[in-house]
């Protein structure tokens, strides 16, 4: 994808405004996991060497108003640590308290600002709260993949006043998930589980066009399973998506895209977790609710990972969460961690809740091609949405 790097931007004594994602898991004030933080280090460590003066910004949470809680304050630590530097902390993002602050900083310094979403404006995409913004600096770059699918200020207004630049992990993400579903050599899957199927039908639709095998897990599958008229207990599903479920089925058959959902299960009988019951799927009881896959469906789907030259997942595929019901996603996470070790898999990862999936498997970002850092806008890639924060940077290049 053309998009307007820094690599070769001479920003030598330039005031660069850095949006990044430390919107990060945060209890009692301690980070919990630094994933976003530490993808940010390779462009902060660039503009430094560079002899820029680096002014980052963030949102965190979705706050409604100013709100402790949800300072940045808390991320500055960390921050100095993993870069190995200073970073001094300025409690707002806009106004003439920041100007001073940003006027007295030197070259290859870096400072923080405060919450962006304290501002409404921040959200309401708003120009005033942009060009403020914008004042501070000489530069804008986003390294914000998992934040380009919001048309928010900090995002997608400020190019209006900015030459504008991606970062180096905003680059690795459009280039990874590219490679993904790009990829030459077949066959290519996709595993995709979790929850809410309304959220991924338009991703299922496309990636029914370019995989060869769409492997289903969680909800998702629920849902699948009862479109095929399987009894699902009172497993989770989401009702009035089956014309859409039917779009997909007509685009996987047209494109050869095997669609794979489960043909064993591990049920908890009226939700009692305690109760960890192996069934085939089409012997599920009224009372079932379906928690994970069984033992015949996870061989079936590691052989499929076995063949697969390249792999996306979005979603566990169980209730990861609990014990009893997570050895489907761990064992799978294993399968496809192993093939990407042994060089035979190219395996991108993303989405909300894969961070935990993978640390509960024991596994880290390194046993896998690429981890997104995406949630919303990992989702939103796949599903071929424009991404306004994408859109911006690419303006600047017409
Ligand atoms: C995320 O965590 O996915 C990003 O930081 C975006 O956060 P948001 O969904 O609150 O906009």
């Amino acid at each position: 994808m053309n998009i307007p790097n820094i690599e070769n931007c001479d920003l030598h004594g330039k005031a660069v405004l850095l949006r990044v994602d430390f919107n990060i898991p945060i209890k009692n004030g301690k980070v919990h996991d630094a994933t976003r933080v530490l993808r940010s280090l390779p462009t902060i460590r660039h503009l430094v060497n560079a002899g820029a003066k680096v002014i980052i910004i963030s949102h965190f949470g979705r706050p409604r108003a100013k709100d402790n809680n949800l300072s940045l304050k808390n991320v500055v630590k960390t921050l100095s640590q993993l870069l190995n530097k200073e970073v001094k902390f300025v409690d707002d993002c806009i106004g003439k308290k920041v100007q001073k602050v940003v006027n007295a900083i030197a070259i290859r310094d870096v400072i923080l600002l405060e919450n962006l979403r304290f501002y409404k404006e921040e959200e309401q995409n708003d120009a005033n709260f942009a060009k403020q913004l914008a004042s501070l600096a000489d530069v804008y770059v986003n390294d914000a993949f998992s934040c380009s699918h919001r048309a928010h200020a900090s995002i997608s207004r400020i190019t209006e006043f900015l030459p504008s630049y991606a970062g180096f992990c905003l680059q690795d993400e459009l280039r990874y998930l590219e490679k993904a579903v790009s990829f030459e050599a077949k066959p290519i899957t996709a595993i995709v589980g979790g929850a809410k199927i309304s959220t991924k039908i338009k991703m299922l639709i496309r990636l029914a066009e370019k995989v060869d095998y769409l492997v289903l897990g969680g909800a998702i599958a629920n849902n699948f399973l009862l479109f095929n008229k399987v009894n699902i207990g009172k497993s989770f599903f989401q009702n009035g998506v089956d014309s859409l479920l039917h779009d997909v089925v007509k685009i996987a058959d047209k494109n050869n895209c095997k669609i794979v959902i489960p043909e064993d299960v591990l049920i908890a009988v009226n939700s009692d977790y305690s109760t960890c019951i192996l069934r085939k799927t089409e012997s599920v009881l009224d009372n079932d609710v379906i928690l994970d896959i069984g033992p015949q469906t996870l061989s079936t789907i590691s052989s499929i990972v076995a063949s697969s030259k390249a792999l996306l997942w979005n979603g566990p595929i169980g209730v990861f969460e609990h014990s009893a019901f997570a050895n489907g996603t761990i064992e799978v996470m294993k399968v496809v961690s192993d093939s990407t070790h042994k060089g035979k898999l190219t395996s991108v990862i993303g989405g909300g809740d894969s961070l935990s999936a993978i640390n509960a498997a024991g596994l880290t970002d390194k046993d896998f091609t690429y981890v997104s850092t995406g949630g919303g806008a990992f989702l939103s890639w796949l599903s071929g949405d424009k991404m306004p924060g994408i859109a911006a940077l690419q303006s600047m290049l017409n």
